[in-house]
């Protein structure tokens, strides 16, 4: 963002990894993250007669610290697996290694900015190391300025951040280092949102932020069980709760659990903080945030094999969603894999579609997480399926575990998935910086300038197979370098709005108060089916309109000759591409081809549709939702069993 919004500061990203740097200048980059390439393109290739490219990746990671003013440390900060604090501490090896490689190859003044989740105080540890490693003369300056987007909304977040944390040392230099970044952020954030403060508060608040935001989540999930056990519903409760304005109703959705590389981790090493500092009962509370999530997905997991009349040998299992949520490629702590690891256990064969995970990355995940012994049974028990039907073909149950869009029924009024907005760069060569204006050692200024360019629509790819997803890689290092151009930070985003609207399974306007009661109603019973069947001619041309758009681009009503097609287009040998085969390769029928060019023909990233899933199941068919994405009852009119987190269902009530 830095790269792009400031076109007089040259951006060089530097890593380790050379597979990454190499595919930060292709055009299939390294992490899927909706808008990136946008944000991306203009800085890294320039715009010819607007902005030469100032945004470079690179090998040489000493050159690129040698030239540089401003380093931001973004090296991995994961949790300890030996040693004093194993399974808790942070691993502070990259980040000492990172101090000291600046150190040495430093030869002028330097500010160095933490923009990894660190422990409290860890910008002592840096300065202690710089202060040993560097040459005589340098100085160096230690900023904490941790990064808080989210991924999935990561462009959103970087363009318009609820608040920019500098924490510096309250001397004349490290007052003057903290103007020096907030500057670079004046470019586009205001002023009133680039907040500077106490170095060691700000490294805490990003702990304390992270851990908040767990904490939510699995006070939200505890609810959940107990809403299973009293036939309460959470999504109603959650609903209710959060109109409360003390309260809000962000961050409440339940689901499986919280993954991603950053909430276990953080919370883990708040846990170890307070530990060291002899707070046990703190340690407790915090340490219940995970093992709450760890519950969360073991419930689950156990709910499943319960429906499933309590043996999954020689069922199978569709995973719909590998990516810990919705609109990234991240795997890291995905909910998936601890779904995918129990279910082999149980004899479950399982196929396994995410639209944006490559399959290699699905191998290595499982592969991390297993001896070689277990992985080898998975690889014999896991295939990776080109589609969402491909995974449904003769499945006993479905099993959501992302809420990406497309595996929901709903039609209407759904909560609508934030865009990120292209952003758009002022073209104009008239860029000033106006004269500073400090305020509480605060920088402000955005100059208005003239013409403006925009980019094309948002096309997102995924990156190369079996690497780790992340927003940003090793340092960012940046250094003044004139281009003539200019910034405009102009750029309008859209919002989501939500009507008041009551029925929060659906988020639609309620029209017919058509409810059962989950205690009462024998379609709730697994040995008689549910009530209504998708073969009933006038049910399944109800549903199917109710269902949407199908997937074939024939909108509405059931048909049979689409069915019958999809279901010969499905029909594609069970071990077409497990990992069996010592190069997994995706081999697919022409069939399936077809359905996909034909689905590509359609609408961008079509909905599934359910209707086609029900005539390719095995009865009775399952739709266990970790992320309560579906609309349970028009799944169970065309035949499904759903159980949804947080809702009565057979699993849910003991
Ligand atoms: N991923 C996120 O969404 C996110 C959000 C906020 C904060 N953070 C924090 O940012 C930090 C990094 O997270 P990440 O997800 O980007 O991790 P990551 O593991 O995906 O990326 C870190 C990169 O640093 C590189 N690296 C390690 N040591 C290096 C060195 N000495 N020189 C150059 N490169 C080096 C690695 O090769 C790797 O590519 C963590 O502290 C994390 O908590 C991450």
């Amino acid at each position: 963002m830095i790269a792009n919004k400031c076109l007089d500061i040259e951006v060089t990203v530097v890593d380790l990894d050379a597979d990454r740097i190499k595919a930060w200048h292709t055009g299939h980059l390294p992490i899927y993250e909706p808008g990136l390439p946008e944000v991306l393109h203009p800085a890294r290739d320039g715009l010819p007669g607007v902005r030469k490219p100032n945004l470079f990746f690179a090998t040489d990671i000493q050159g690129a610290v040698a030239k540089a003013d401003l380093i931001f440390l973004c090296v991995p900060t994961p949790t300890k697996l030996t040693g004093v604090g194993s399974g808790r501490a942070a691993d502070m090896s990259y980040v000492e290694a990172a101090a000291r490689m600046i150190a040495e190859v430093a030869k002028d003044d330097k500010i160095v900015v933490e923009k990894s989740t660190v422990p409290c105080r860890t910008a002592e540890d840096i300065r202690k190391v710089l202060a040993a490693v560097g040459r005589p003369g340098v100085n160096f300056d230690i900023l904490s300025n941790p990064e808080f987007l989210a991924e999935g909304t990561a462009i959103k977040d970087l363009l318009e951040p609820d608040r920019v944390l500098i924490g510096s040392l309250k001397t004349r230099r490290g007052l003057q280092a903290a103007a020096t970044l907030a500057d670079v952020y004046g470019r586009w954030v205001p002023h009133e949102r680039i907040i500077t403060m106490n170095l060691w508060s700000v490294e805490m608040a990003k702990l304390a932020a992270n851990a908040l935001l767990a904490q939510r989540i699995s006070s939200i999930n505890s609810l959940s069980a107990v809403c299973e056990a009293t036939g309460a519903d959470i999504d109603e409760v959650s609903y209710a709760c959060g109109l409360d304005s003390r309260i809000g109703s962000r961050m409440l959705k339940c689901s499986v659990g919280f993954g991603g590389s950053c909430y276990k981790k953080d919370v883990l090493s708040l846990v170890y903080i307070a530990e060291t500092h002899n707070l046990p009962e703190v340690a407790a509370y915090w340490r219940g945030v995970v093992d709450i999530n760890e519950d969360q997905k073991e419930r689950f997991i156990k709910r499943i094999v319960k429906c499933l009349f309590s043996t999954l040998t020689n069922k199978k299992v569709a995973i719909l969603g590998y990516a810990y949520k919705k609109d990234t490629g991240d795997t890291r702590e995905s909910a998936a894999i601890s779904i995918v690891n129990r279910l082999v256990r149980e004899n479950a064969e399982l196929r396994i579609y995410d639209p944006k995970v490559e399959e290699t990355q699905v191998w290595q995940s499982l592969e991390e997480t297993n001896d070689k012994t277990a992985f080898d049974v998975i690889k014999s028990r896991v295939t990776v399926c080109r589609t969402s039907y491909e995974a449904c073909k003769d499945a006993d149950a479905v099993v959501i575990a992302t809420e990406w869009d497309e595996f929901s029924n709903k039609t209407s009024n759904r909560t609508p998935t934030p865009t990120p907005q292209p952003p758009i760069l002022d073209s104009s060569n008239n860029f000033q910086i106006p004269p500073r204006k400090r305020s509480a050692g605060l920088v402000i200024r955005n100059p208005d300038t003239g013409n403006v360019v925009t980019f094309d629509k948002i096309s997102p790819h995924a990156g190369p197979p079996g690497k780790p997803q992340s927003p940003f890689n090793g340092f960012s290092t940046t250094s003044q370098k004139l281009y003539e151009g200019s910034d405009s930070g102009n750029y309008t985003t859209s919002r989501s709005s939500r009507s008041s609207i009551v029925d929060t399974s659906t988020g639609s306007p309620v029209t017919n108060t058509n409810l059962t009661s989950p205690l009462t109603d024998a379609s709730h019973d697994p040995m008689h089916g549910p009530s209504v069947t998708y073969c009933s001619d006038e049910g399944a041309t109800t549903l199917s309109d109710e269902v949407g758009t199908s997937t074939l681009g024939s909108p509405g009503a059931y048909r049979p000759d689409i069915a019958n097609f999809a279901k010969q287009a499905i029909s594609i040998p069970s071990n077409t591409h497990t990992a069996k085969q010592s190069n997994p390769k995706i081999t697919v029928s022409g069939e399936l081809d077809k359905i996909e060019k034909l689905k590509k023909q359609g609408e961008a990233r079509e909905k599934m549709d359910w209707s086609l899933v029900a005539q390719v199941m095995r009865r009775p068919m399952f739709v266990f939702d970790g992320r309560n994405i579906v609309d349970a009852e028009k799944l169970r009119q065309l035949g499904f069993w759903v159980e949804g987190i947080g809702k009565p269902g057979v699993g849910g009530l003991t």
